[in-house]
């Protein structure tokens, strides 16, 4: 992260309409934001670290705990709740021992659910990582996660 921080400055300044861009160049980078870098960021950017906690909570988009090396996000919007999502949730959960938010054994997966993947018609569906997967069963969710 110390090798990451420079670089971010480097690219978008070291101002408060920063934060986000910098914020997001760690994420991408880690996955999630650790607790001193937001320190760091506090200091370099002249800001309080509740004001730097405030915009992490408020974006759904910042985790502030590490997560697996690869992040399902099962669609709990409209569409795939009509479509059988709940299913969908559960069947994750069941196959890998886990509930919202929790990391499998061995770092492998994160469970996260989200409001709309932007693909409703293809309801029920999840991602892994940058891949949707569509009109899922459980027999369907089975073959995925053997597939990592
Ligand atoms: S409601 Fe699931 S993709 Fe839109």
């Amino acid at each position: 992260m110390h090798q990451t921080l420079p670089a971010l400055y480097q690219s978008f300044g070291k101002r408060h309409d920063s934060l986000i861009p910098i914020l997001q160049g760690i994420q991408n980078k880690l996955k999630y934001i650790p607790k001193e870098a937001i320190s760091i960021i506090a200091n370099e950017l002249s800001m309080y670290e509740s004001d730097i906690y405030g915009v992490i909570t408020f974006y759904t988009q910042f985790r502030l705990s590490p997560v697996g090396q690869h992040i399902i996000k099962v669609c709990k919007g409209t569409a795939c709740h009509v479509g059988g999502a709940e299913t969908v949730g559960e069947a994750v959960s069941e196959m890998l021992q886990i509930s919202k938010n929790e990391t499998s054994r061995g770092n492998k997966f994160t469970l996260e659910y989200v409001a709309c993947l932007g693909c409703c018609s293809l309801a029920p569906v999840m991602m892994i990582d940058d891949k949707v997967y569509a009109h899922l069963t459980k027999e369907k969710i089975k073959k995925i996660l053997e597939e990592y």
